[in-house]
This record gives structure tokens, sequence and C-alpha cells, in this order.
């Protein structure tokens, strides 16, 4: 495999959370944040995300550059409440690939595939399989959009080389509201390590960015 980089960009409330339980879309962050957000993918090959922001979005994820051809990976089951005629997929400006797991009819594929690479996952392991894939096709620098559950596909392999993570002045709440990273979580010996490479404060928001540690797994000074 083509050696990789990969990098994560959401913005999470004060209390983790990257949207509210509703999972309605609205943006968390400020324009700074939004600009950021470009601006990373004008630096990124593909952009990966789940089906939940295709839902929420139902548009194409653009650069800041006009001329920079960026592709948007989704990763879904089934494509399940998915229309093939959603703004997503009709945008001549972006080049598509949808990874599924599970079985899609004849009929909804031939819609997909009219104007999207699809790939069907083997796996267990979707998020390396996706990187695979995306680094046969030539590509070297991925970004890792979310939402909670495509990071933890991402988190739990350790597979995020920076995570840059805006922390915005809000409180969304909410048992059910999805956070940075879902999915079932680690136990205190896999979490992972991670150094602060970089912190910038405009106005309220911190800017962060960390970079992954090899070292996994935590025990308390005291208990050594
Ligand atoms: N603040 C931010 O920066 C930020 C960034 C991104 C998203 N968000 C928000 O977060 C919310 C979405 O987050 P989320 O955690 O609910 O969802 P998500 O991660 O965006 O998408 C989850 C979906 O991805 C697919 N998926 C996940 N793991 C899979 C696997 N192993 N195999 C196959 N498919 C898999 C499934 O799609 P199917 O259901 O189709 O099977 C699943 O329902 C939205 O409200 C969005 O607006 C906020």
């Amino acid at each position: 495999m083509k050696s990789l980089e990969v990098f994560s960009n959401l913005a999470t409330s004060l209390d983790g959370k990257i949207a509210t339980s509703s999972r309605e879309f609205f943006i968390l962050g400020s324009p700074k944040d939004l600009l950021l957000l470009r601006k990373l993918r004008d630096s990124a090959d593909a952009i990966v995300f789940g089906a939940e922001v295709l839902r929420a979005f139902r548009r194409p994820c653009l650069p800041l550059r006009k001329n920079h051809r960026i592709t948007n990976a989704v990763l879904s089951r089934d494509l399940r409440g998915i229309d093939p005629d959603w703004p997503f997929f009709v945008d001549a400006r972006i080049d598509r690939v949808l990874y599924i797991s599970g079985k899609l009819s004849a009929a909804r594929r031939a819609k997909f595939a009219e104007r999207s690479r699809i790939v069907e996952l083997k796996s267990h392991d979707v998020a390396k399989e996706i990187l695979r894939d995306l680094s046969k096709q030539g590509m070297s620098k991925i970004g890792v959009e979310g939402g909670g559950s495509v990071m933890w596909e991402f988190a739990r392999q350790n597979l995020i080389d920076r995570y840059y993570v805006t922390i915005v002045p809000r409180i969304l709440a909410g048992k059910g509201a999805p956070t940075l990273v879902d999915g079932a979580g680690f136990f205190p010996t896999e979490v992972l390590n991670l150094k602060l490479e970089k912190v910038r404060k405009v106005g309220s928001e911190l800017f962060l960015i960390y970079s992954a540690l090899g070292a996994r797994g935590h025990r308390h000074p005291l208990l050594k």
C-alpha cells in the first residue's frame, strides 16, 4: 500500500458532542472553523464520512479551491433512506465512492452506479479496507470527517495520524448525541494516547491538533 496520511477534522461542543441527539444538520462551529474544514479538504485527495452525514447534509462536501477535485467517500451498510437524486449524487465537481457492507437490490445498485463507484466491503475491518482501496486509486492523503460511528471505525484501529478538533463554546448535552468517537469504545488497556501539537485560540473557540502516539493503554501512575 502506498504510504498514506490520514487526518480527522471535527468540531465538538465543550461536552464532546458533534451534533444534538436529533442528529439534524446544523453548523456547530464558527465561519473560521468552516474555513479550516474547507482548507483541509484542499490538502486531501479524499474525505470519508458516514451515511448519517449524507442523510443530514445531502450535498457534496467541497474544498475551498475550485480547481481541486476531491473524492467524497461514504460508508453505509445498504444506503437505506438515501436518494440517488439528492444533489450529492448529481454534482459534477466531486468524484463519489460508496463503501457498502450489506446488500443492495440490483435496481438500486444500478441507479447509484450511474454516478458513483460502488465498493462492496468484505471484512470487518472496514476502515483498513477503505484506506487500502483509496490507496490503490493513487490517493495518499485522506480526511476522515465523521461522524462518531465512522470515527470509531478508524480510531479503533489507530489509523488516524492527526486529529484536528475545534472546541466550540457550546453545550449540546444529551445521552444519545453523537460524540467525537462513538462505537463500542476501548478498555483501559486499549485507549489511544495522543500528543498535543498545536493550540490556537480564536475568540472563544479552540483549534487543536493532536498527533497519534504508537503507545496504547492507560495505567494510573499511582497504580504502577
Ligand atoms: N461537528 C462535526 O464536526 C460533525 C462532523 C460529522 C458529522 N457530524 C454530525 O454527526 C451526526 C452523524 O454522526 P453519527 O455518528 O450518527 O453517524 P456517521 O458516523 O456519520 O454515520 C453512521 C453510519 O455510517 C455507516 N457505518 C458506520 N459503521 C459502519 C460499518 N462498520 N459498516 C458499514 N456502514 C457503517 C452506517 O450507515 P447506514 O445507516 O447507511 O448503514 C451508519 O449508520 C450528524 O448529525 C452530523 O451532522 C458533525
